[in-house]
């Protein structure tokens, strides 16, 4: 479950230039295969801001903000900026929480995603097998339901968005964990 937001995101020329130099500086995180497999591309970076600086913060806020005007619940952490380079593989289909079992729908997490370029596309797949690409442009947002699966999209030119979690009390998150499909 996931919807778009379009324009919801202003971003101001200068919060756009600083996140545009940030990020190239992140490390590699997995497309097609787990984890630290070496047939990762290595074209899939993301930079975690530092949850000290004030832009992070500046940042936090207005995605705090942005979930809390839509009537979601939860709580913004973890973000990051996620880049990629040209020729960028697909993700392997996964969620990013555990299966939620026995939850009450008010109490679901979400992940938020913000287009800093144009043409930002994200894989949902409804079934596990099948993928459906959704597309979305600078300052769009993202809400999509901590169960969905879902996948980054490969890139055939450079492309920048960012994500966060937005947690819930009911429900963990392992950090830095995935569940495949
Ligand atoms: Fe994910």
């Amino acid at each position: 479950m996931y919807k778009v937001y379009k324009n919801a995101f202003s971003l101001s020329p200068d919060l756009e230039k600083y996140i545009i130099s940030k990020a190239g500086q992140g490390d590699p995180i997995f497309n097609n295969r787990d984890g630290e497999d070496k047939d990762n591309d290595n074209k899939r970076i993301q930079y975690d801001f530092k949850s000290s600086n004030s832009i992070t913060k500046h940042i936090n806020s207005k995605l705090q903000g942005i979930i809390e005007n839509f009537g979601y619940k939860g709580t913004v952490n973890d973000p990051v900026i996620l880049k990629s380079y040209p020729y960028c593989k697909r993700q392997r289909l996964h969620r990013d929480y555990d299966l939620l079992r026995n939850i009450n729908k008010s109490e679901y997490p979400h992940g938020i995603i913000v287009g800093v370029s144009n043409n930002c596309r994200f894989i949902v797949s409804p079934d596990g097998l099948s993928r459906k690409y959704v597309h979305f442009d600078k300052g769009d947002v993202v809400i999509f339901r901590g169960d969905t699966i879902h996948a980054g999209s490969e890139y055939y030119t450079e492309n920048i968005r960012m994500h966060a979690y937005v947690d819930t009390k009911s429900h963990d998150r392992i950090k830095n964990e995935t569940f495949y499909v």
